[in-house]
């Protein structure tokens, strides 16, 4: 399969978005562009490190600019950070450049996925489910109206996901 326009992957922290991507990357002999894994390179420190050191909105401000550099590449498949359509910026180069697809995924298996997790600094504390469940309320909203499909994932292994795009894109 070959796209013109690039496939950018959107939605919340476990749904799957890096596995999902880069199979989907190997199935169609894509670049597969990792936004979090471009920003721990360009900052020489993990996103953990990143966020203790200089603060949340030195991240956003960082994954702004990586993204708009990653649009701007010829194709891929793209995976971005489950907080980027929080920006306006963003969500307008997305939808410029890209096929914009939502993974879906509900706190009870973020909760389930992410156990054991420690890269994600939004979730160092003890009440994860609350949190989660807060950012859904805000943020599954404007993953939705980005998207043109939108998979759940709930039950569904990586490979089975990527195999739902392929059929509904
Ligand atoms: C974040 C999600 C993370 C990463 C950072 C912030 C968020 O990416 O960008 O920890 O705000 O939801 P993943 O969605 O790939 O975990």
């Amino acid at each position: 399969m070959n796209l013109e326009r690039m496939l950018v992957l959107v939605g919340p922290m476990g749904a799957g978005k890096s596995s999902v991507g880069r199979l989907l990357a190997t199935r169609w002999n894509l670049p597969f562009l990792d936004a979090d894994a471009e920003i721990e390179h360009r900052a020489g420190l993990s996103i953990t490190r990143l966020f203790e050191r200089d603060g949340e909105a030195a991240f956003r401000m960082l994954e702004r600019e990586v993204l708009a550099d990653l649009l701007a590449r010829p194709a891929g498949v793209l995976a971005t950070g489950g907080g980027a359509v929080l920006d306006a910026d963003n969500r307008e180069r997305m939808h410029a450049r890209g096929c914009v697809v939502h993974l879906h995924v509900s706190v009870e298996a973020q909760v389930r996925r992410l156990e054991g997790d420690h890269s994600r600094p939004l979730l160092a504390r003890p009440d994860r489910a609350a949190v989660l469940q807060a950012m859904a309320a805000q943020r599954t909203p404007l993953y939705r109206e980005l998207a043109e499909l939108s998979v759940d994932t709930d039950a569904l292994e990586a490979d089975a996901v990527a195999s739902v795009i392929e059929t509904r894109l």
